[in-house]
């Protein structure tokens, strides 16, 4: 009986090692996951909306061309909220972060501080307002 406790104990012990073994190895493993892109979410204290600060950018930098009738090319338009989104769904962040050919507005990137408001929609998740 007295060796059962014993033995119990010890089990015990181990089981309670091989836990905390456990937790901090899976800190270690969670560590990679911690450091995020800067552009991820530009602006965290700020939610950026359709409405109060992407439309104005789309109104000014794209609408020329993503307008009805389409101009100078353009695919799609833009005219509002449920335009945009189209264009979400047609890459419009990637294109606007591009350093290449693709990039949009055509005639080159817009200022950074601008394509920041948009990442930052994104991180926001594209809300209307
Ligand atoms: C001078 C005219 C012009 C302006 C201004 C312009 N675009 Fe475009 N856009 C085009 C043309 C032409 C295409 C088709 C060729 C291509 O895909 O590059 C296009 C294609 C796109 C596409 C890809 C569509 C698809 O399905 O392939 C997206 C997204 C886009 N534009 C977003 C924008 C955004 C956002 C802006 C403003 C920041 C903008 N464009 C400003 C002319 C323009």
């Amino acid at each position: 009986m007295k060796n059962l406790k014993k033995s119990c104990r010890i089990i015990l012990l181990l089981l309670l090692t091989i836990l905390s073994l456990n937790c901090s190895s899976s800190d270690e493993s969670a560590e990679p996951l911690t450091p995020t892109n800067p552009n991820t979410n530009p602006n965290p204290s700020k939610i950026t909306t359709y409405n109060a600060d992407v439309k104005s950018i789309i109104d000014n930098q794209c609408i020329s061309c993503h307008t009805i009738p389409l101009a100078e090319g353009a695919p799609f338009a833009m005219r509002n909220y449920a335009e945009t989104i189209n264009g979400v769904n047609r890459d419009l962040v990637l294109r606007v972060k591009s350093n290449g050919v693709n990039v949009m507005p055509p005639a080159g990137r817009l200022p950074q501080a601008t394509i920041d408001i948009i990442l930052d929609w994104e991180a926001d998740g594209f809300k209307e307002k």
